[in-house]
């Protein structure tokens, strides 16, 4: 994982920090996503659920960070591209969020301090919140705080029951009187606890719901009855606690972030002609003065430069694009590199491992694969190029397909420097055409061309005078 950059000031001291350890709870089903996917793999932005939670915490500089995970417990570590530094737990099978935070306790029974419990599915929370909600905590000496907010439509949240104004209790909405679920102040899922008190009190909830679930809400009362203290902690912006459970929710959460993306992009000079039908994920970074037009679709770690002009349709995952490249219209680009001034499309599919170098043209109907593209050279019409190396000024003719392929193996086909290709061209790999050399047109290539040569491989042509007139006539 990479910590997310946080410039906040924890004025507090060092022993405190070495004492701050995080929880994130993502083992749940996800049952109301209706999906064979577990919830906090869903992505949002490009970026698993349970990344966006990581990230958050990670800007705490926590002593330790546990995340428990369930029956997908592989699948979440793969795609969170591990760091060392987390832990993984299991729960199996999933008994409620206050057991998930029990399979925890082996892991932190040695340690002390605070333990900031995150959900998974809680993906927007802001560090700056986090580090306000632990300051707070550690200042009223609470043993359990909790973040609140206030919703416009609580539904399905955990209700905030104060009596007197102080917290009492939290109620969900399934074990909610009419008059609580009126209540629009709801839990966040979000919490700080005292270490100490926290694992046996855990242990004394009881089983609630058919499913016999423990749920972590419950904690807080207990406590409150041991006479301890529980502190709550609200945010102005119920937008970064929104939890998502369903399809819906993830929907309705996707759209903020596209919407906090897209409005990064153009503070910093990006100008995005429809920014309804941009869909830029979290980790793509692009430069000043780049247009990108309605429908464009760019995914996962993709970068582009300055000056560039985007058109509509595009589809660009995982690539790195330079300044001043122009992408006509609907093009799909994986896993590749795109040097300066580049021209692509339209209609042009650049599959993993293509390289083009400065200058250079890929046309309409055109497909790459793991090629490098010398720079100033041009693939312009109808072709398919694969397993190839191409020097600079290389003109690629039309319909020039790269046979690359016997049914086993891939091989390679080199083209020189200079080098022309003319149109209709098959070049059987593996295969070397020679710098500076020549390709005639519809030639079938089986054999090495060496430099400054003409190869012509295709039938001697024969003109039959008079045939045509011989057939009218039925000779
Ligand atoms: C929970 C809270 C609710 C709060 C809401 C905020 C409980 C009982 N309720 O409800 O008060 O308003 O979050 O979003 O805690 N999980 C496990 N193991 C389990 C069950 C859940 O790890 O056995 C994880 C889930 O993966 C998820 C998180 O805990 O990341 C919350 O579980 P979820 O089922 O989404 O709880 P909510 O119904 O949203
Ligand atoms: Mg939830």
């Amino acid at each position: 994982m990479s910590p997310q950059s946080a410039p906040h000031d924890f004025s507090v001291s060092s022993s405190l920090v070495d004492k701050r350890h995080i929880i994130v709870l993502g083992a749940g089903k996800g049952t109301r996503m209706k999906a064979s996917r577990p919830k906090v793999l869903h992505r949002l932005g490009g970026v698993p659920l349970i990344a966006h939670v990581l990230r958050a915490a990670q800007s705490l500089k926590p002593a330790t960070t546990t995340v428990v995970v369930g029956d997908h417990a592989e699948a979440i570590a793969q795609a969170l591209e591990v760091s060392s530094s987390i832990r993984f737990v299991r729960q199996s099978p999933q008994l409620g969020t206050a057991h998930a935070l029990l399979q925890a306790e082996q892991n932190l029974t040695c340690e002390e301090g605070s333990l900031v419990v995150l959900s998974g599915d809680v993906p927007r929370i802001r560090p700056k919140t986090l580090s306000r909600l632990l300051k707070a905590h550690e200042e009223t000496g609470a043993t359990a705080t909790v973040l609140t907010t206030v919703l416009d439509r609580p539904f399905g949240y955990g209700r905030i029951i104060r009596q007197n104004g102080q917290f009492a209790k939290i109620v969900e909405e399934t074990d909610a009187t009419p008059a609580e679920r009126a209540i629009r102040e709801i839990n966040s899922g979000i919490y700080v606890f005292d270490l100490k008190p926290l694992f046996r009190t855990l242990r004394q909830i009881p089983e609630a719901g058919p499913k016999k679930e423990r749920y972590l809400p419950a904690v807080l009362s207990l406590f409150r009855r041991h006479g301890l203290k529980v502190e709550t902690v609200g945010t102005d912006d119920p937008s970064e606690v929104r939890g998502i459970n369903s399809q819906t929710e993830l929907a309705e959460v996707s759209i903020m972030v596209r919407q906090t993306k897209n409005e990064e992009l153009m503070a910093v000079g990006v100008t995005l002609e429809d920014p309804a039908t941009t869909y830029i994920d979290k980790d793509v970074s692009v430069g000043p003065d780049t247009v990108i037009h309605p429908g464009v679709t760019l995914e996962g770690k993709t970068t582009i430069g300055a000056r560039c002009e985007l058109h509509s349709g595009i589809r660009i995952i995982n690539s790195t694009i330079g300044n001043d490249v122009t992408v006509n219209n609907f093009c799909v680009i994986t896993d590749s590199s795109i040097e300066t001034g580049a021209q692509i499309g339209p209609f042009a599919h650049l599959r993993p491992g293509t390289v083009m170098g400065e200058g250079t043209k890929v046309g309409n109907f055109v497909e790459l694969k793991k090629t490098t593209l010398g720079p100033s050279s041009k693939v312009n019409h109808l072709s398919y190029v694969g397993d190839a190396t191409i020097g600079r000024s290389v003109n690629v003719g039309a319909g020039t397909i790269t046979c690359n392929y016997d049914g086993q193996s891939k091989h390679k086909t080199a083209i020189e420097e200079h080098a022309f290709i003319g149109s209709g061209t098959q070049l059987v790999a593996p295969v070397t055409i020679g710098r500076g050399s020549y390709v005639a047109a519809g030639s079938c290539v089986t054999e090495d061309v060496p430099p400054k040569a003409l190869a012509i491989a295709r039938a001697h042509q024969e003109n039959k005078t008079g045939w045509a007139e011989k057939k009218d006539r039925g000779d």
